[in-house]
């Protein structure tokens, strides 16, 4: 066996000691004078305990235990994430308890101080630009790739993400890290390995947000994890696909020398919870315990039987799925068989009645549903049984909804692409600045204080720091009145927006 770093030794994966610790401590019948209030159990309300069963309670420990997080290091805490890093092949993995979000507010703190520039993927999660809230930096937006007719944003390419970086620079040369998403919500995935080399020509880290890809890498026939393609710091969203609860997510640090983790550590500290949950990171090391040890052979049925649900819904009239003949568009390197995407433009319906009508017949609740498509998320290991059942839902759903004729389908709007993003301070000033409630026509010409993104595309058209201009007004006005929603908006309705007092 192979000493590794962190007091590690090989061969440990088959081991949870984090969820091993907690469990230890919560049977063994300690004194607990020490909080939660429930005290495992006893004062918990009875309806709770029936909910969660006494066990989960006994589980639900504090911070700061000897024997958990507490006594000769590495304790069975820092053992669990040294074992995540091992697993995920990164220098340092922290568990965090506020999902990926935390990840994105703990880099963009580490990575974008106020006066520097981000080059940012202008798809890119909420949570990033809320970290630059946090931070202070700015950003510099790159589009990505966009499928008008799907009205499917893809990931961004090296080319794009090459001349954003040359642009930033040429207009603040203090640019400190590239920020893109891989995969996309749809399982598309970019040319990570492309991108990584021209960030790193450039001398800048590259920061993938793999939320929707905790699985990436745990199989052949899957696309590989970013790390391993270049990235320097990577975001998985473990609840998302692999087995852990809700809110609970990772945050790895790579091989190379272009992160410093003592700092990214001091930013996990200020975002961190003085009470984070023992049920989310003992949740955590289980999920990785079992991606590490089982995941390939778990993988290996879902991925069989995901085979086998596009195989047949491929025969339904009316649905094409969409998927691998995606591999090779702009901002497709590969993609994810764990995302079933069902264009449905054919049946005469949109997605959203499709979903719905899913909903009211099955309950089946798809992951989101948009103009054209339906997506399904499947998860590291989900039984044939479901997929089986779901395939044969979705078929006599589609015979059933009363069809109409199918319309040619639109671009609901002219291309977002095609808009100019005008960054004139920062998100944090914006946001935190005071504001004015304005009829959005008195609005041009004055800086957003929100954050405005349509559904579909899903990408933000207005965030807060740019110059509200004539264009934006008016393709937000077509939006809204080709159905979409205004995700974001403090008005729904658009007529009115926040600004910036002047
Ligand atoms: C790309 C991306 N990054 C980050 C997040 C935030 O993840 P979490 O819900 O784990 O906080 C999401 C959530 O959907 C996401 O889609």
């Amino acid at each position: 066996m192979t000493d590794l770093p962190g007091g590690l030794r090989g061969g440990e994966q088959p081991t949870a000691p984090y969820l091993d610790a907690i469990v230890a401590y919560g049977f063994r019948g300690p004194g607990r004078f020490h909080v939660p209030g429930h005290k495992g159990g006893p004062g918990a309300d009875p309806g709770l305990r029936h909910a969660l069963g006494d066990d989960a309670l006994m589980l639900d420990v504090p911070q700061d235990i000897r024997g958990i997080d507490v006594g000769p290091a590495p304790t069975p805490y820092q053992r669990a994430e040294l074992l995540a890093a091992e697993a995920y092949g990164a220098r340092c993995t922290w568990f965090l308890t506020n999902g990926a979000t935390q990840g994105n507010h703990a880099l963009a703190l580490a990575l974008a101080p106020p006066g520097s520039v981000v080059v940012a993927q202008r798809n890119a999660h909420a949570s990033l630009v809320d970290g630059l809230v946090l931070s202070g930096g700015r950003p510099h937006f790159v589009a990505p790739a966009y499928d008008e007719e799907l009205g499917m944003a893809h990931g961004i390419t090296p080319e794009a993400l090459k001349a954003a970086i040359e642009e930033a620079r040429q207009r603040h040369p203090a640019v400190s890290a590239a920020f893109i998403t891989s995969p996309t919500y749809y399982g598309m995935v970019a040319d990570v390995a492309g991108c990584a080399e021209v960030a790193h020509a450039a001398g800048v880290p590259l920061i993938v947000d793999q939320a929707w890809g905790p699985h990436f890498g745990f199989h052949p026939d899957l696309p590989q994890g970013a790390l391993q393609l270049g990235a320097d710091a990577v975001l998985t969203s473990t609840h998302k696909i692999v087995g852990s609860l809700t809110q609970s997510a990772m945050l790895h640090v790579g091989h190379s020398d272009r992160i410093d983790a003592d700092r990214v550590s001091r930013t996990m500290r200020l975002l961190r919870s003085t009470s984070p949950s023992s049920l989310l990171l003992g949740s955590l090391d289980a999920a990785r315990r079992q991606l590490a040890v089982h995941g390939e052979a778990l993988l290996h049925e879902t991925l069989a039987g995901s085979r086998r649900l596009r195989e047949k819904l491929a025969g339904v009239a009316g649905v094409t799925v969409v998927g691998e003949e995606q591999v090779g568009s702009p901002g497709v390197a590969d993609w994810d068989p764990l995302r079933v995407v069902l264009d449905v433009r054919e049946t005469g319906r949109t997605g959203y009645e499709v979903a719905d009508a899913l909903r009211q017949s099955y309950d089946v609740q798809p992951e989101l549903a948009t103009q054209a498509t339906v997506v399904l998320v499947l998860g590291v290991f989900q039984p044939e049984s479901d997929l089986v059942r779901v395939g044969g839902d979705i078929e006599e759903t589609i015979k059933r909804i009363v069809p109409v004729p199918p319309t040619p389908h639109e671009a609901i709007t002219r291309p977002i692409a095609a808009l100019r993003h005008d960054v004139v301070v920062s998100p944090r000033e914006a946001f935190l600045g005071e504001s004015d409630v304005v009829g959005v026509d008195d609005a041009v010409g004055r800086i957003s204080c929100e954050s405005i993104a349509g559904y579909p595309p899903g990408i933000p058209a207005l965030l807060p720091g740019e110059r509200v201009t004539a264009e934006l007004v008016a393709y937000l006005r077509e939006l809204r009145a080709a159905g979409a929603r205004l995700h974001g908006a403090s008005d729904p309705d658009f007529a009115t927006i926040n600004v910036l007092r002047a």
